[in-house]
């Protein structure tokens, strides 16, 4: 595993800025937002673009399913901060180039690192808008020229970090278990995109949809809770959900895609991920 901003930068991904960028989002940890980020991304790679991870999770579970250990070695909090001008006394020299990191599978990954959890009080006493810091990183850098998509993995709080992440996206996928807190979860960041979108912080992400995981298959109630759900979301797609699968476990224990696996149990789950990839690149395109 190298880094390789050189060979980034001359890549095919469409010049004029026109990547798209996507967040998996919801307050409440263990719903699957890292999971699917990753299967995801794979999906989307698997289609021919050319992608991009950011790990915005001070548990980095996203870099350490890419095998990226972030611990003393740069990442994006360092990165952020870098990009703030006001924070000058804190920089450090870490470049881009060094932080950014290409795995085996073709897909980059900017990863995260306990440090982010202190990105709130970091930027807490700055004047420049302290929700835009992502943004402006993603511009200051000309990511969205650099890859045609870019995803996102947000952390299961509320907050400065996910503010953040809601002003940097094109479209946001929220994974949910079909429990009240994992549904709680969802009302509280529909809740703070309505804030955003009253105090006109940025412009509002799209909803790209619901995606229902851990479903229990043996229930016969299964399609009565989902209809229940779905008109409970009020609008927004909600995709076919995922049932608890071991095939998760076992990739994940090998910190694969569920795309390395060529067993037909795989098939099914790639099959819903390729479907997802095709729908947000539907949604997405201008
Ligand atoms: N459909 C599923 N079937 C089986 N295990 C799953 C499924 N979805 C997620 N998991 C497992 O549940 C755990 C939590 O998922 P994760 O994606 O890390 O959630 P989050 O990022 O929302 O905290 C992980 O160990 C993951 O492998
Ligand atoms: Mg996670």
């Amino acid at each position: 595993m190298k880094s390789l901003w050189n060979l980034v930068k001359d890549t095919s991904a469409q010049p004029e800025g026109k990547g798209k960028i996507i967040a998996l989002m919801n307050q409440k940890g263990g719903v699957g937002k890292t999971t699917m980020a990753f299967n995801l991304a794979h999906a989307l790679k698997s289609e021919g673009h050319k992608v991009l991870c950011i790990d915005m999770d001070p548990q980095f579970n996203f870099s350490s399913l890419f095998g990226v250990n972030p611990q003393g070695r740069a990442h994006i909090h360092h990165l952020l901060v870098n990009s703030v001008k006001e924070l000058k006394p804190l920089h450090t020299t870490d470049l881009l180039d060094e932080v950014i990191t290409r795995t085996s599978v073709g897909i980059d990954i900017i990863p995260a690192g306990q440090e982010l959890s202190g990105f709130e009080l970091t930027v807490a006493g700055i004047q420049s808008p302290r929700q835009l810091v992502l943004n402006k990183f993603i511009k200051k850098y000309n990511l969205r020229s650099m890859y045609d998509y870019i995803i996102i993995d947000g952390p299961p709080t509320l907050g400065l970090l996910v503010v953040n992440i809601l002003c940097a996206v094109d479209g946001v996928l929220y994974p949910f278990v079909p429990d009240s807190f994992s549904q709680q979860g969802l009302k509280n960041i529909q809740q703070v995109l309505e804030d955003i979108r009253e105090m006109e912080i940025c412009d509002v992400p799209v909803n790209l949809g619901y995606i229902p995981n851990l479903f229990d298959q043996r229930r016969k109630q299964v399609k009565a809770d989902f209809e229940k759900i779905e008109s409970e979301l009020g609008g927004g797609k909600v995709f076919t959900p995922f049932t608890n699968k071991v095939q998760f476990t076992k990739a994940q224990a090998q910190r694969k895609s569920v795309f390395e696996f060529q067993h037909n149990d795989f098939k099914d789950i790639q099959e819903q991920f390729l479907t997802m990839a095709r729908f947000v690149q539907a949604e997405l395109r201008q």
